[in-house]
């Protein structure tokens, strides 16, 4: 039987035949494009381009249009995004990509994916444009108004000795950052250990690692990192029953500039893609220490039931932050064990 109401049953996007070297195009272009230079870059006739634009308009697309300087992509349609994620992910094809407008959980998704695809789910991807249910760390809420954030979750198989969710939020964390920086200026997004990133003190994103076994036959763990990304919210648009969080949360458009999720989605992945497949963590290491605001501060923690008081020393990527006490003692304090008092 099924149990959800329908306002809670996974709705996908409706799929849309479009042209995604035109979207990539428009969305990558730093001002407004002629439709000239467009019929040059994707090599076809100005006529062609036109049809294609009025394509993209019909899949939900704002296209501004100049006489003089051309076309300017303020918003890419949600219905653009599957066919424009999957043709992000040529030549290797090799990812389940489901695009919802609205769902619980990017969570739930994923993990239905798992349930049912096993192996072949490995780098599957769930976008929704709402959460009904989003969740954060700790049992919290993740709450984010439809259109105003980059909302997914990305499953990667791990093997049993490799598997650390202090590892994968640093991966999860590390990809934000270095996909906004470019739009908020270096230097100006912050890792606050484990799962957050800070724009100026305030919440920019944050990351949520699950893991569980498959079902189906695997030697490996699925893991899914979740990600939500504030990129177009504007904080007096939160729920007015939650005054307290208007002063902690930013987006990449208030604290920055003005960019499309979709392109923001294609940057995270990318990077995210890119510190998997290299396996080994000295990379994320490194950029994360260069944009760690904890390290050499004094912290008072608390952990497996004792208040800490220590001073930030490094990360382990497996074993979590590495503190050093007063009597010069080391303690590595992982996330799931561990609060920043
Ligand atoms: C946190 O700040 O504690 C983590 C927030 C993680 C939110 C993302 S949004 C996509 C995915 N689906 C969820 O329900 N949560 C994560």
């Amino acid at each position: 039987m099924n149990t959800r109401s329908p306002a809670h049953r996974p709705r996908p996007a409706h799929a849309t035949q479009i042209n995604p070297i035109l979207l990539d195009r428009l969305l990558c272009a730093d001002g407004p494009v002629t439709i000239e230079t467009l019929a040059l870059q994707l090599d076809c006739p100005a006529r062609i381009v036109l049809e294609e634009v009025d394509a993209l308009r019909t899949a939900g697309c704002r296209i501004d249009s100049h006489p003089q300087h051309g076309l300017t992509l303020a918003v890419a349609g949600l219905p653009t995004w599957a066919d424009y994620l999957r043709w992000c992910n040529r030549p290797r094809n090799d990812r389940v990509i489901e695009v919802y407008a609205k769902t619980t959980s990017t969570q739930d998704a994923a993990r239905r994916i798992v349930m049912s695809c096993g192996d072949a789910a490995d780098k599957a991807l769930v976008v929704a444009d709402e959460q009904t249910s989003g969740r954060g760390r700790l049992g919290r809420r993740w709450i984010a108004p439809p259109g105003t954030a980059v909302t997914f979750s990305r499953v990667v198989f791990v093997e049993p000795v490799r598997l650390s969710v202090d590892r994968l939020t640093l991966v999860g964390a590390v990809a934000v950052a270095k996909a906004i920086e470019p739009w908020l200026g270096p230097g100006a997004v912050q890792i606050k250990w484990p799962n957050d990133l800070l724009v100026a003190g305030k919440k920019v994103s944050g990351i949520l690692v699950e893991t569980f076994t498959p079902s189906v036959p695997t030697r490996r763990i699925a893991a899914i990192i979740g990600v939500g990304i504030n990129v177009t919210l504007d904080v007096n648009d939160l729920p007015p029953d939650m005054p307290e969080l208007r002063d902690r949360v930013t987006s990449v458009h208030q604290a920055g500039r003005r960019v499309d999720r979709l392109l923001v989605l294609r940057q995270v992945l990318a990077h995210m893609d890119e510190l998997i497949d290299l396996g080994d963590d000295g990379p994320a290491l490194e950029y994360w220490r260069g944009h760690c605001p904890l390290l050499s501060q004094r912290l008072r923690v608390r952990h497996a039931g004792r208040t800490i008081t220590a001073s930030v020393v490094d990360l382990d990527p497996t074993a979590g932050l590495i503190v050093q006490t007063g009597d010069g003692a080391l303690i590595h304090l992982p996330a799931a064990t561990t609060t920043i008092l």
